[in-house]
């Protein structure tokens, strides 16, 4: 039985209590959040201890930490976790600073932890069968992947501020992505971005609207487009094209029900936002994690390389859109 501490009791930390709860291998044990009542209302759902982070780095009644916490604990609390021997299930982004992350698995790396990192994405079902098909060679050699996310509504400009910016915060999802699909690293990025929905968002320095070109070492090319609004949904669409073909994943409607009338054909609306669109992965990234955990495995994917590489393709990005130019990763 692997007993969880989970570190963050807010919107992603409830899902993965959910999903771990529902594991038979695995336990919530305990709870910790900056808001004690937070905690207390979690632990309360699933029988769960609530204590400090610091507490639970240092029972020997954890086995595995989730970290759902707020971006800038997340690079400290992997370090406190793999000093105190503990797995690590770490949400997305492992830290907005390239030499955090660095930092950060050096000291996974000495002590040899097992470290995953929450790109869900990888574990929708319609998005893994996707990527299962270029690998077994479906569409011949891969030439173009083409990422298209947009948010069904952007977040206040007091959000945007903390998060690191649209290419660091959000679009990182699809960076990974693009990493899975195209199974070879990029080595130019080249951004636009404006900001076309929210005139604070602008004012916060960041934008809301982007589109990102990425250019491997043998010529293939990613291309990723971002939006904080969509007025029919969560936009969450992938295609990839090859040397034999084309595959493409389009969006999960909340039925399948269509009414077909004089005027058309119309169907109901896209799953809103990610906590309905990701549920599957969600809860298949987490059973991932427990099932590593619970053989041995210490090298889950998406791994903290995988998280380190995201990283880099942002700040590419964000240094893009800043200068105007093209930006090469090392
Ligand atoms: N993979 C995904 O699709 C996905 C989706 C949402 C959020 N996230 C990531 O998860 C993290 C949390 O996001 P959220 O939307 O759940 O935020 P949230 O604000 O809803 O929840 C964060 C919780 O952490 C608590 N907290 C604050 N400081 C803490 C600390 N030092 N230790 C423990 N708990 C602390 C807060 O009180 C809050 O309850 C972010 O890093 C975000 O990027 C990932």
């Amino acid at each position: 039985m692997l007993r969880f501490g989970v570190l963050g009791a807010g919107r992603i930390g409830k899902v993965h209590a959910r999903t771990i709860a529902a594991n038979p291998k695995a336990k919530v044990a305990y709870i910790a959040d900056a808001v004690p009542a937070a905690a207390e209302a979690l632990a309360k759902e699933y029988g769960a201890k609530v204590a400090s982070v610091e507490e639970i780095m240092k029972t020997t009644d954890v086995d595995a930490v989730l970290i759902g916490s707020p971006t800038p604990f997340h690079a400290e609390q992997i370090q406190a976790a793999s000093n105190a021997g503990k797995a690590i299930m770490c949400e997305k982004p492992v830290s907005l600073d390239v030499n955090a992350i660095l930092e950060t698995l050096k000291i996974v790396e000495k002590n040899k932890s097992t470290l995953m990192i929450g790109f869900n994405r990888r574990f929708d079902p319609n998005f893994a069968d996707l990527e299962k098909r270029i690998r077994r060679g479906d569409i011949g050699d891969v030439e173009i992947v083409t990422v298209i996310s947009r948010d069904p509504a952007p977040p206040p400009p007091s959000y945007v501020k903390a998060s690191g910016g649209l290419f660091r915060d959000m679009m990182i999802h699809d960076f990974d992505m693009a990493r899975f699909l195209m199974g070879e690293e990029f080595v130019v990025v080249n951004a636009l971005g404006s900001s076309l929905v929210d005139k604070g968002i602008g004012e916060a320095g960041d934008v809301d609207t982007a589109a990102v070109q990425m250019q491997t070492v043998s010529g293939r090319i990613a291309v990723i487009t971002n939006s904080r609004r969509a007025t029919y949904g969560y936009d969450q669409r992938m295609e990839v094209h090859g040397s034999k073909g084309m595959l493409s994943a389009r969006n999960v409607h909340n039925t399948t029900v269509e009414i077909h009338n004089a005027d058309g054909v119309k169907a109901d609306p896209v799953q809103n936002f990610f906590v309905e669109r990701y549920v599957a992965a969600y809860a298949n990234e987490l059973n991932t994690f427990i099932d590593a955990v619970s053989s041995g495995n210490r090298d889950p994917r998406p791994s903290g390389f995988d998280g380190l590489q995201a990283q880099k393709l942002a700040d590419a990005a964000t240094e893009s859109w800043k200068t105007g130019k093209p930006v090469k990763v090392a």
